[in-house]
Order: structure tokens, then sequence, then C-alpha cells
């Protein structure tokens, strides 16, 4: 039987992506699991570096270009993939990744409107054509989500780009989760914390057993 699981969330600002990552990680160590809960950009040493030079740039000068901002991600998935994701793997364990693949692909793809063909091949490289065994998307509209944002404590660069960017990335999900219907679960991030956390567990459950 299958013992390591490779687990990633995805959705767009606000979508409450992270408070539902961790409460599946409860519940999994909870069932006696080994669960290894990170995150791209970061989930190393050197991919946190990434992280703040991505996503705390002063909004000013000079801008990232787009495609130095995806080698960005690419180099923290790089590392993140060979010093922490393919070791826990082989250990056995489950990953929870908040974001990976599907958020290049949209972000940079549909987003920055760099080209698809060559992000597909490059976002394969990085990743050593690792893909998750299962991805939850937390499907909010963009307006809603930005608007949770406001209690939130740290804006980001991204965070801030216009709606217009935040629509395009939304549309960009929306054709990754066409292409991945197996893979991808849909789950709609309006409903309550402790409702998308169950529907989650069912989810779960099904791929364990
Ligand atoms: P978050 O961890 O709070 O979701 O912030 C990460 C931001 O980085 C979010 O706006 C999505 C963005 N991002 C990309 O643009 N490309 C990527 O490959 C990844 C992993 C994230």
């Amino acid at each position: 039987m299958k013992r390591s699981f490779f687990i990633t969330f995805e959705g767009g600002e606000g979508s409450g992506k992270s408070t539902q990552l961790a409460l599946l990680s409860d519940y999994l160590k909870a069932l006696g699991f080994s669960v290894v809960c990170t995150r791209e950009p970061g989930g190393t040493q050197l991919g946190e570096v990434i992280r703040k030079l991505i996503l705390n740039a002063p909004e000013a000068d000079p801008e990232i270009a787009p495609k130095t901002e995806l080698f960005l991600y690419l180099a923290s998935r790089a590392q993140h993939i060979s010093e922490v994701i393919q070791p826990a793997l082989n250990d056995g364990k489950i990953i929870l990744c908040d974001r990976f693949t599907d958020a290049t692909l949209a972000y940079q793809g549909a987003g920055r409107g760099l080209p698809k063909t060559e992000l597909v091949q490059m976002t394969q490289i990085a990743s050593s054509n690792l893909e998750p065994d299962l991805t939850f998307f937390l499907d909010i509209k963009p307006e809603a989500g930005l608007a949770r944002l406001g209690g939130r404590e740290e804006i980001n660069r991204m965070d801030q780009e216009a709606l217009q960017f935040h629509e395009s990335v939304y549309q960009g999900y929306k054709g990754i989760i066409a292409e991945n219907p197996t893979r991808i679960n849909v789950i709609d991030a309006t409903d309550s914390i402790e409702t998308i956390a169950l529907i989650i567990r069912e989810k779960i459950d099904a791929l364990l057993s």
C-alpha cells in the first residue's frame, strides 16, 4: 500500500487554504500519520529568503520582471523538492504543501502572461516532473477573497496587484482545473471553516483507505 502522499492547497488570495492545511495536518497527526507542512515559495532556508525577495519587494523601482519572478519561484521549488519534499516522500510521510506548480501556471502564466508551453516545460524541470497526488482548490471569487485580506497583518506584493490581475489568475486556475479534473478537488471557500474541513477530511479518508 502507498504510504507517502503529496497533497497541495491552491486558491486565490484570502481563500483560507493555509487555515485548512493546518486543520488537515492536525487531523492526520491525530490519526497517527507523519505529516510535513510546508509552503511555496519557501519551505527551506533558501526558499524563505527567496520568498522575502519576491513578496516583500518594494512596490516601485526596480520592478521585478515577469521572467525574473518566474525563475525565483522555480528556484525556490527546485530547492524545496530536493531538500524537503522528495526526502519526506522517501520516508513515507504525508506532505501538505501550500501552493505548488499550479500556482506558477496561474500567476506567472495567466496573471503575468508568460507563454504556456515554455512555462509548462520550465515547471517540469524545476519540479523534476513531480506532481501532487491530490490538490484542493479553495474556490472564492477574487473580489471576495481580497476583501478578506483586510484583517491580515502582512499584505504582500502579489496581494497588491490590481483586481484585473487576480481575475486573470482565477481564470487561469479554472483552466488548470478543467485539465486536471481527477487530481484537483474544487471546494467552495465561502462555506464555513468547519464545513470545508469536513469535506477535505472525507476526500482524505477516501485517499488513505
Ligand atoms: P501566499 O503563500 O500567501 O499564498 O503567497 C504566495 C504568493 O505567491 C501568492 O500571491 C501566489 C504567488 N505565487 C506565484 O505567483 N507563483 C508561484 O509559483 C507560487 C508558488 C506562488
